[in-house]
C-alpha cells in the first residue's frame, strides 16, 4: 500500500552563511537552448565570492504534469520525483530562473516544476533571465507573477537575451557585450535580497 510522506523540512543555510543559489533551466527540449544561457550565467557568478550557484536543470528530474494527490500548499508529498525534486529546491536559498518565451509565456515544463512544490520556494529571493525574439520578456513577466504566488521575492533587474543581438543566426548563443554586466547587475540585488531575506 503507498504511503503519503510528509516532505523533507526545507534546509537552508545559517542566515550569516552564504546563500546557495540554484540556476534554473527553464526548458527540457531536445537541442535547448537553455543549457548554455545556464553555463554562462554559472561562468559569471563563479568569479563571485558572496554566494555559492549550481545549476539545476529540471529534465534530471523527470517531472511529469503534476501526479500528487493533495496540493502542495499541505506539504505531503507522496511521488518519489517530488521528494527528490523538494530535497533539491529546499536545500537552496535563492534562484536564478532561465527561461525561454513559449507562446508568450514560461514553457508548461517549468510551469510544472514551479507548480509540484510550496513551501521549498517561499520566503526566497529570484533573478530572472529570459530569451526570446524580444529578450523572453512576456515569459518573465508571467513568471514573475507565479513567483507571487509562490511567495518569492523576483528582484528588479533582469536579463533579456534576444535572438538578433545574443544568438548568431539566431541559434548559437554568442552573448552581446553589455550582457555580463547585466547578469552581474541581476546578482547583486538577488545575494541582497537573499542576505534581508535570511535574516533572523
Ligand atoms: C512552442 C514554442 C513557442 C514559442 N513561442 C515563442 C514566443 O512566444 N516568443 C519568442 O520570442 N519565441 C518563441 N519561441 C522560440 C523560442 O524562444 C526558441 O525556440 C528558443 O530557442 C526556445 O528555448 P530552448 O531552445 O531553450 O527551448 C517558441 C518556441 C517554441 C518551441
Amino acid at each position: 500500500m503507498r504511503t503519503t510522506t510528509e516532505v523533507t523540512p526545507a534546509v537552508r543555510t545559517e542566515p550569516t552563511g552564504r546563500p546557495r543559489v540554484a540556476i534554473i533551466t527553464g526548458s527540457t527540449r531536445p537541442g535547448r537552448k537553455a543549457g548554455a544561457v545556464a553555463r554562462w550565467i554559472l561562468d559569471i557568478a563563479a568569479r563571485r565570492d558572496d554566494a555559492e550557484f549550481e545549476v539545476v536543470d529540471i529534465a534530471d528530474y523527470a517531472l511529469p504534469h503534476l501526479d500528487e494527490p493533495m496540493p502542495p500548499r499541505n506539504g505531503r508529498y507522496d511521488r518519489p520525483h517530488t521528494r527528490a525534486w523538494a530535497r533539491k529546491i529546499g536545500s537552496a536559498d535563492a534562484f536564478v530562473f532561465v527561461t525561454p518565451e513559449y507562446n508568450g509565456s514560461i514553457p508548461g515544463a517549468l510551469k510544472d516544476a514551479l507548480d509540484f512544490l510550496y513551501a521549498e520556494w517561499n520566503g526566497k529571493a529570484a533573478g530572472l533571465v529570459g530569451y526570446g525574439i524580444q529578450g523572453g520578456t512576456r515569459a518573465v513577466g508571467h513568471l514573475r507573477q507565479v513567483l507571487g504566488d509562490l511567495v518569492v521575492t523576483d528582484v528588479r533587474s533582469a536579463v533579456a537575451l534576444t535572438f538578433a543581438d545574443d544568438f548568431q543566426d539566431y541559434t548559437r548563443f554568442t552573448p552581446s557585450e553589455p550582457q555580463a554586466g547585466n547578469v552581474t547587475a541581476m546578482l547583486d540585488e538577488l545575494i541582497a535580497c537573499s542576505d534581508e531575506l535570511r535574516k533572523p
